[in-house]
Protein backbone atom coordinates (compact mmCIF):
# COMPACT_ATOMS: atom_id res chain seq x y z
CA UNK A 1 0.00 0.00 0.00
CA UNK A 2 2.55 1.98 1.13
CA UNK A 3 4.45 1.78 -2.32
CA UNK A 4 1.27 2.46 -4.12
CA UNK A 5 0.71 5.55 -2.49
CA UNK A 6 4.59 6.28 -2.70
CA UNK A 7 4.79 5.96 -6.87
CA UNK A 8 0.82 5.93 -7.91
CA UNK A 9 -0.88 2.72 -9.16
CA UNK A 10 -0.31 3.67 -12.41
CA UNK A 11 3.22 2.91 -12.60
CA UNK A 12 3.08 -0.26 -11.95
CA UNK A 13 2.10 -2.96 -14.03
CA UNK A 14 2.29 -6.12 -11.99
CA UNK A 15 3.78 -7.71 -8.71
CA UNK A 16 5.38 -10.74 -9.00
CA UNK A 17 6.28 -13.43 -6.33
CA UNK A 18 6.84 -17.15 -5.66
CA UNK A 19 3.92 -18.21 -3.62
CA UNK A 20 6.99 -19.66 -1.38
CA UNK A 21 10.48 -18.01 -2.26
CA UNK A 22 12.39 -20.43 -3.60
CA UNK A 23 16.07 -19.34 -4.00
CA UNK A 24 16.01 -16.72 -1.64
CA UNK A 25 15.86 -19.22 1.09
CA UNK A 26 12.36 -20.90 1.34
CA UNK A 27 10.89 -18.14 2.54
CA UNK A 28 7.11 -19.24 3.59
CA UNK A 29 4.77 -16.34 3.26
CA UNK A 30 3.07 -15.17 6.79
CA UNK A 31 -0.38 -15.90 7.10
CA UNK A 32 -3.10 -13.85 5.21
CA UNK A 33 0.41 -12.43 3.46
CA UNK A 34 -0.58 -13.39 0.05
CA UNK A 35 -4.27 -12.67 0.27
CA UNK A 36 -3.57 -9.07 0.92
CA UNK A 37 -1.30 -8.74 -1.98
CA UNK A 38 -4.30 -10.09 -4.31
CA UNK A 39 -6.71 -7.60 -2.77
CA UNK A 40 -4.17 -4.60 -3.18
CA UNK A 41 -3.63 -6.08 -6.44
CA UNK A 42 -7.07 -6.27 -7.23
CA UNK A 43 -7.87 -2.93 -5.27
CA UNK A 44 -5.36 -0.70 -7.15
CA UNK A 45 -5.63 -2.55 -11.33
CA UNK A 46 -2.05 -4.21 -10.70
CA UNK A 47 -1.45 -7.72 -12.27
CA UNK A 48 -0.25 -10.57 -9.51
CA UNK A 49 1.75 -13.05 -11.25
CA UNK A 50 2.81 -15.96 -9.78
CA UNK A 51 6.06 -17.38 -10.32
CA UNK A 52 5.21 -21.45 -9.69
CA UNK A 53 9.07 -22.96 -11.29
CA UNK A 54 9.23 -24.84 -7.67
CA UNK A 55 5.93 -24.70 -6.08
CA UNK A 56 3.90 -26.05 -9.41
CA UNK A 57 3.30 -29.59 -10.50
CA UNK A 58 2.91 -31.34 -7.30
CA UNK A 59 5.67 -29.78 -4.75
CA UNK A 60 3.63 -28.55 -2.21
CA UNK A 61 0.68 -31.39 -2.28
CA UNK A 62 -1.91 -29.59 -5.00
CA UNK A 63 -1.14 -29.18 -8.80
CA UNK A 64 0.00 -25.55 -8.02
CA UNK A 65 0.85 -23.54 -4.85
CA UNK A 66 -1.95 -21.00 -5.31
CA UNK A 67 -4.27 -24.13 -5.35
CA UNK A 68 -2.94 -24.59 -1.86
CA UNK A 69 -2.34 -21.40 -0.36
CA UNK A 70 -6.15 -20.64 -1.87
CA UNK A 71 -4.95 -17.15 -3.91
CA UNK A 72 -5.29 -17.11 -7.79
CA UNK A 73 -3.13 -14.74 -9.44
CA UNK A 74 -3.79 -13.31 -13.01
CA UNK A 75 -0.55 -14.62 -14.45
CA UNK A 76 1.13 -17.85 -13.69
CA UNK A 77 4.72 -18.32 -15.19
CA UNK A 78 5.75 -22.54 -14.71
CA UNK A 79 9.27 -24.80 -15.75
CA UNK A 80 11.04 -27.72 -14.24
CA UNK A 81 8.44 -29.98 -13.19
CA UNK A 82 6.34 -29.31 -16.56
CA UNK A 83 8.72 -31.88 -18.45
CA UNK A 84 10.47 -33.03 -15.13
CA UNK A 85 12.93 -30.20 -16.01
CA UNK A 86 14.27 -33.49 -18.44
CA UNK A 87 14.09 -31.34 -21.35
CA UNK A 88 13.83 -27.25 -21.33
CA UNK A 89 10.42 -26.06 -21.27
CA UNK A 90 8.78 -23.37 -19.54
CA UNK A 91 5.15 -22.12 -19.78
CA UNK A 92 3.43 -19.09 -19.03
CA UNK A 93 -0.93 -19.34 -18.05
CA UNK A 94 -3.57 -15.84 -18.13
CA UNK A 95 -6.57 -15.89 -17.12
CA UNK A 96 -9.30 -15.12 -19.68
CA UNK A 97 -9.53 -10.87 -19.30
CA UNK A 98 -5.65 -10.83 -19.31
CA UNK A 99 -5.71 -13.05 -22.95
CA UNK A 100 -8.66 -10.79 -24.03
CA UNK A 101 -7.14 -7.71 -23.39
CA UNK A 102 -3.85 -8.78 -25.58
CA UNK A 103 -5.16 -10.76 -28.53
CA UNK A 104 -8.71 -8.70 -28.91
CA UNK A 105 -7.11 -5.40 -27.81
CA UNK A 106 -4.72 -5.05 -30.89
CA UNK A 107 -6.46 -4.55 -34.34
CA UNK A 108 -4.24 -6.40 -36.29
CA UNK A 109 -5.14 -9.20 -34.05
CA UNK A 110 -1.50 -10.61 -31.92
CA UNK A 111 -1.43 -13.70 -30.54
CA UNK A 112 0.10 -14.38 -27.00
CA UNK A 113 2.92 -16.64 -29.04
CA UNK A 114 6.35 -15.00 -28.69
CA UNK A 115 8.68 -16.01 -31.01
CA UNK A 116 11.35 -17.91 -29.33
CA UNK A 117 13.63 -19.63 -31.81
CA UNK A 118 12.80 -22.96 -29.61
CA UNK A 119 9.06 -22.06 -28.92
CA UNK A 120 6.58 -25.29 -29.12
CA UNK A 121 9.83 -27.66 -29.74
CA UNK A 122 8.71 -30.77 -30.42
CA UNK A 123 11.17 -32.61 -28.15
CA UNK A 124 10.01 -30.56 -24.99
CA UNK A 125 6.59 -30.37 -26.18
CA UNK A 126 6.47 -34.58 -26.42
CA UNK A 127 8.27 -34.39 -22.78
CA UNK A 128 5.62 -32.54 -21.38
CA UNK A 129 3.15 -34.29 -22.34
CA UNK A 130 4.60 -37.65 -21.04
CA UNK A 131 5.27 -35.94 -17.79
CA UNK A 132 1.56 -35.12 -17.45
CA UNK A 133 0.30 -38.05 -18.19
CA UNK A 134 2.46 -39.70 -15.50
CA UNK A 135 1.96 -36.78 -13.73
CA UNK A 136 -1.86 -38.18 -13.35
CA UNK A 137 -1.32 -41.64 -13.45
CA UNK A 138 1.31 -41.63 -10.35
CA UNK A 139 -1.00 -38.66 -8.44
CA UNK A 140 2.43 -36.98 -8.03
CA UNK A 141 0.39 -34.15 -5.86
CA UNK A 142 -1.07 -36.73 -3.78
CA UNK A 143 2.37 -38.61 -3.34
CA UNK A 144 3.74 -35.12 -1.88
CA UNK A 145 0.84 -34.87 0.41
CA UNK A 146 1.24 -38.43 1.97
CA UNK A 147 4.81 -38.10 2.62
CA UNK A 148 4.74 -34.77 3.74
CA UNK A 149 4.53 -35.58 7.30
CA UNK A 150 7.55 -37.69 7.26
CA UNK A 151 9.49 -34.84 5.26
CA UNK A 152 8.35 -32.34 7.74
CA UNK A 153 9.53 -34.45 11.04
CA UNK A 154 12.85 -35.81 8.85
CA UNK A 155 13.59 -31.93 8.71
CA UNK A 156 12.52 -30.50 12.27
CA UNK A 157 14.71 -33.64 13.47
CA UNK A 158 17.78 -31.42 12.15
CA UNK A 159 16.52 -28.71 15.26
CA UNK A 160 18.88 -29.20 17.91
CA UNK A 161 22.07 -29.85 15.18
CA UNK A 162 24.81 -27.12 16.21
CA UNK A 163 24.41 -23.72 13.87
CA UNK A 164 20.86 -24.90 12.79
CA UNK A 165 19.05 -21.10 13.55
CA UNK A 166 16.01 -21.78 11.53
CA UNK A 167 13.91 -24.13 10.02
CA UNK A 168 10.61 -23.37 7.40
CA UNK A 169 8.82 -25.89 5.49
CA UNK A 170 6.09 -26.79 3.44
CA UNK A 171 4.77 -29.23 1.12
CA UNK A 172 7.53 -31.32 0.16
CA UNK A 173 9.64 -28.21 0.66
CA UNK A 174 12.64 -27.16 3.21
CA UNK A 175 15.00 -24.62 3.80
CA UNK A 176 17.43 -24.81 7.23
CA UNK A 177 19.57 -22.09 7.98
CA UNK A 178 22.64 -22.07 8.97
CA UNK A 179 24.69 -19.36 11.68
CA UNK A 180 27.38 -17.72 9.55
CA UNK A 181 31.50 -18.02 10.10
CA UNK A 182 32.30 -14.76 10.98
CA UNK A 183 32.72 -13.05 8.25
CA UNK A 184 32.70 -15.41 6.24
CA UNK A 185 29.13 -15.67 4.91
CA UNK A 186 27.75 -18.76 3.29
CA UNK A 187 30.61 -21.04 3.58
CA UNK A 188 30.03 -23.44 6.17
CA UNK A 189 26.66 -24.09 3.94
CA UNK A 190 28.93 -24.23 0.81
CA UNK A 191 31.26 -26.64 2.99
CA UNK A 192 28.14 -28.86 4.24
CA UNK A 193 27.34 -29.06 0.63
CA UNK A 194 31.21 -30.78 -0.31
CA UNK A 195 30.21 -33.21 2.31
CA UNK A 196 26.79 -34.11 1.53
CA UNK A 197 28.19 -34.25 -2.86
CA UNK A 198 31.26 -36.53 -1.20
CA UNK A 199 28.74 -39.17 -0.02
CA UNK A 200 26.33 -39.03 -2.80
CA UNK A 201 24.01 -36.41 -1.86
CA UNK A 202 22.88 -33.37 -3.69
CA UNK A 203 21.83 -30.47 -1.81
CA UNK A 204 21.53 -26.94 -2.89
CA UNK A 205 22.57 -23.94 -0.77
CA UNK A 206 21.83 -20.48 -0.76
CA UNK A 207 23.66 -18.23 1.51
CA UNK A 208 24.01 -20.21 4.60
CA UNK A 209 20.22 -21.41 3.82
CA UNK A 210 20.23 -25.63 2.70
CA UNK A 211 17.27 -25.33 0.25
CA UNK A 212 15.68 -28.82 -0.64
CA UNK A 213 12.77 -29.74 -2.89
CA UNK A 214 13.27 -33.41 -3.28
CA UNK A 215 11.51 -35.68 -6.57
CA UNK A 216 8.26 -36.28 -5.66
CA UNK A 217 8.62 -39.81 -5.83
CA UNK A 218 10.85 -39.66 -3.03
CA UNK A 219 10.40 -42.36 -0.42
CA UNK A 220 10.78 -43.17 3.37
CA UNK A 221 14.34 -44.65 3.03
CA UNK A 222 15.50 -41.67 1.12
CA UNK A 223 14.43 -38.86 3.62
CA UNK A 224 16.45 -41.14 5.90
CA UNK A 225 19.44 -41.23 3.78
CA UNK A 226 18.84 -37.62 2.68
CA UNK A 227 18.73 -36.40 6.20
CA UNK A 228 21.47 -39.01 8.29
CA UNK A 229 23.85 -37.39 5.41
CA UNK A 230 22.70 -33.95 5.70
CA UNK A 231 23.02 -33.83 9.71
CA UNK A 232 26.57 -35.90 9.83
CA UNK A 233 27.95 -32.63 7.34
CA UNK A 234 26.12 -30.22 9.47
CA UNK A 235 28.04 -31.85 12.68
CA UNK A 236 31.31 -31.62 10.91
CA UNK A 237 31.15 -28.61 9.88
CA UNK A 238 30.24 -27.19 13.91
CA UNK A 239 33.45 -25.50 14.34
C1 LIG B 1 11.30 -19.88 -8.79
C2 LIG B 1 12.10 -19.83 -10.05
N1 LIG B 1 11.68 -19.04 -11.04
C3 LIG B 1 12.35 -18.99 -12.21
C4 LIG B 1 13.49 -19.73 -12.41
C5 LIG B 1 14.15 -19.66 -13.72
O1 LIG B 1 13.44 -20.49 -14.54
P1 LIG B 1 13.89 -20.72 -16.06
O2 LIG B 1 15.33 -21.11 -16.00
O3 LIG B 1 12.99 -21.81 -16.51
O4 LIG B 1 13.68 -19.43 -16.76
C6 LIG B 1 13.96 -20.56 -11.41
C7 LIG B 1 15.18 -21.36 -11.62
O5 LIG B 1 15.69 -22.05 -10.79
C8 LIG B 1 13.25 -20.61 -10.20
O6 LIG B 1 13.65 -21.40 -9.20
Amino acid sequence: ENLVALHGAETIAAVMVEPIAGSTGVLVPPKGYLERLRALCTKHGILLIFDEVITGFGRIGTNFGAERLGVTPDIMTMAKGLTNAAVPMGAVAVRNGVYDAIVEGAPTGIELFHGYTYSGHPLAAAAAIATMELHREEDLPGRARAIEPLWQEATHSLRDLPNVIDIRDYGLIAGIELAPRGGKPGQRAMEVFRRCFDSGVLIRVTGDIIALSPPLIIEPKHIDRLYGTLSDAIRAEAA
